[in-house]
């Protein structure tokens, strides 16, 4: 059924090669869903992205005791998955078939090699799929379900900055900038309630590339919500200990990018479990443009707390 399909490890010379095959193979499910043109994205386009997105993707590839595999065809890929390791749970982070070879097997296999033990409650595990029939279907084969709604949002920047600026009013919560140490700290502090995992690694990662917006309680001294936000526009992750806190902390953030990048669009992903953050940004005019799922093999405890990680790698 494979004819001629091989596997095998990939290493770090195989990265940009696999980012370009990603890049297909999510433009083809954004094309089945009418969301881009059929016309796939050129070199110059992917090597864009490559440089914008390139520092997560490495972080991800060197984490220890994760996985990553390569279905070949005459010598090029066709296919790979990623699994990221974190402390008590496996994220898979990506996994991904060329669109001219997908329906033959290749993704099921390679979820097979890479997914080494069947999940447990020490050690669970976590996607974020694209919400195809054939994903989701594929993912529950490997033990994970449905565990919420994973939307991706955009809203016209002007749209929001006018809609905004009627919504301003004194009773705002403040909002501050962490220094990274601090901000680390903050993470492991608040991740674990919302999400179930802690994950130190990244929160160290994103300390290095990101600014921590944070609310605070001042009367406690530790912080009650925060938000990463990229120098290009990424907003999240984002963890509260209350929902409303959260949509406070991610429009702040939402705000910060409108002032100072001024992009066309501002992006953010929701879980379908955080109705305070969804009501604020649709009444703000944010659209759904691509409603995906977090697929888990165990609960995860209060989705309503957390905004994922942009680019949507892990949860
Ligand atoms: C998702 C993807 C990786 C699947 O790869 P693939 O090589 O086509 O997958 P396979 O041929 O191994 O398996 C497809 C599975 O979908 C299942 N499937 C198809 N339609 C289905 C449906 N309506 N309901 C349930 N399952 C369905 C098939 O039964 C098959 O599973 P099985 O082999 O256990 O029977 C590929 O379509 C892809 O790259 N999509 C774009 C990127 C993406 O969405 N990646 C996943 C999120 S990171």
């Amino acid at each position: 059924m494979l004819g001629g399909v091989s596997f095998r490890e990939g290493t770090s010379r195989d990265l940009r090669a696999t980012y370009g095959l990603a890049q297909r193979a999510i433009h083809g499910a954004a094309a089945l869903r009418g969301l881009v043109s059929s016309e796939p994205p050129s070199e110059v386009e992917i090597e864009a992205d490559w440089r914008r997105e390139r520092p997560l993707v490495e972080f991800l590839a060197a984490q220890p005791g994760g996985s990553y595999w390569i279905a070949e065809l005459d010598g090029a890929p066709v296919g790979y998955a990623r699994v990221v390791a974190f402390p008590g749970v496996e994220q898979i982070s990506e996994l991904m078939v060329d669109p001219d070879h997908q329906g033959r097997g290749i993704g099921g296999e390679l979820l097979a090699r890479s997914l080494a033990h069947e999940p447990s409650r020490e050690v669970g595990r976590l996607v974020v799929a694209t919400g195809q029939p054939n994903d989701l279907g594929l993912y529950m084969g490997f033990g994970l379900m449905p565990a919420a709604g994973h939307w991706q949002l955009r809203c016209p920047t002007s749209a929001f900055v006018e809609r905004r600026s009627r919504e301003v009013n004194s009773r705002e919560t403040s909002v501050v900038a962490l220094k990274p140490e601090r901000a680390v700290l903050e993470w492991l502090r608040l991740e674990r309630p919302a999400m179930g995992y802690e994950r130190r690694a990244l929160h160290e990662f994103f300390a290095r590339e990101r600014a921590c917006l944070a609310t605070f309680d001042e009367r406690a001294g530790v912080a009650r919500s925060l938000c990463w936000v990229s120098s290009e526009g990424e907003i999240g992750p984002g963890a509260a200990e209350s929902p409303g806190i959260l949509a406070a902390v991610v429009l702040a953030a939402l705000d910060r990018v409108a002032a100072t990048l001024e992009p066309e669009y501002l992006r953010v992903f929701a879980t379908t479990g955080s109705w305070r953050l969804l009501r604020r940004l649709r009444l703000l005019g944010f659209e759904i443009r691509w409603p995906s799922w977090i697929m888990s093999s165990q609960p995860l405890p209060r989705l309503d707390c957390y905004l994922p990680v942009r680019p949507p790698y892990v949860l």
